[in-house]
């Protein structure tokens, strides 16, 4: 398998409030965006990385790599103004000759090697595959501060990246939501749309989104009781 990776790292990290784009806030000694590197680094099937920045993070982006110890091509572009939009430009710069496309956001600092691996062969051999754990709270349905129902919580899923797919079918599916203009907050979503079978990677609740303040403090406690990579 030849895969090509992507990491949307191009948001501003509006509602983490921390006056820089999110991914290059610290986070422990580090850029929230190195563990997503070096967890690359480590990974399998890895033939090359794209990495969608806010404009002007060039330099430091290449020292970030540089620190990460990757041994495939890094290409840096700058991201589009939706998190869709910052995919669709580094898919375009993937090579034509990868398989598989696996898509992670830098705000997930603590994706493992072996979940983008699961993630990976599982869209290789069945078309897409994303990380996602079981709801485990209560989901209720709110309108103007009032519960209007309770929703079932058998069989839902909180979506999480890496999300990989065979690069045809992401391919066809940005295509389609551009001439369609269809707007989904992931990947797997337009896949969906397409009509594609999307597996579930059982992931864990550590592999956090980092969004607001009190994520980041969690996150910083998770990492005190880890070894820093
Ligand atoms: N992202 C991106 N391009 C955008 C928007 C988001 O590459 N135009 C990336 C972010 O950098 C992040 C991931 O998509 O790694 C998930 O987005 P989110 O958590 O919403 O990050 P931000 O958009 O930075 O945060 P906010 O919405 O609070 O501004
Ligand atoms: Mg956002």
């Amino acid at each position: 398998m030849r895969a090509s990776a992507i990491i949307v790292a191009a948001g501003s990290g509006t509602r983490l409030g921390s006056g820089e784009p999110k991914a290059f806030v610290k986070l422990h000694a580090h850029p929230m965006l190195h563990y997503s590197l070096a967890t690359l680094a480590a990974t399998p099937h890895i033939a090359e990385v794209v990495i969608a920045i806010p404009g002007g993070l060039e330099r430091r982006t290449r020292e970030e790599v540089a620190r990460a110890s990757l041994e495939v091509p890094v290409k840096i572009t700058s991201g589009g103004i939706e998190r869709q939009d910052s995919v669709r430009i580094a898919l375009a710069l993937t090579s034509a000759e990868s398989d598989v496309v696996i898509i992670h956001d830098a705000a997930r600092p603590f994706a493992d090697a072996t979940l983008f691996a699961r993630c990976l062969e599982a869209a290789s051999a069945r078309g897409a595959a994303i990380a996602a754990i079981p709801v485990s709270d209560t989901l209720k349905r709110v309108a103007d501060g009032v519960i209007h129902a309770t929703v079932k919580r058998a069989g839902m899923y909180q979506a999480q990246t890496p999300q990989a797919f065979q690069r045809r079918l992401l391919v066809a599916a940005h295509e389609r939501a551009t001439r369609e203009h269809i707007i989904a907050t992931d990947d797997a979503d337009l896949v969906e749309q397409l009509g594609g079978t999307v597996e579930i990677v059982e992931a864990s609740a550590i592999n956090m989104k980092i969004t607001t303040p009190s994520d980041l403090m969690l996150a910083e406690l998770l990492l005190t009781s880890k070894k820093p990579r």
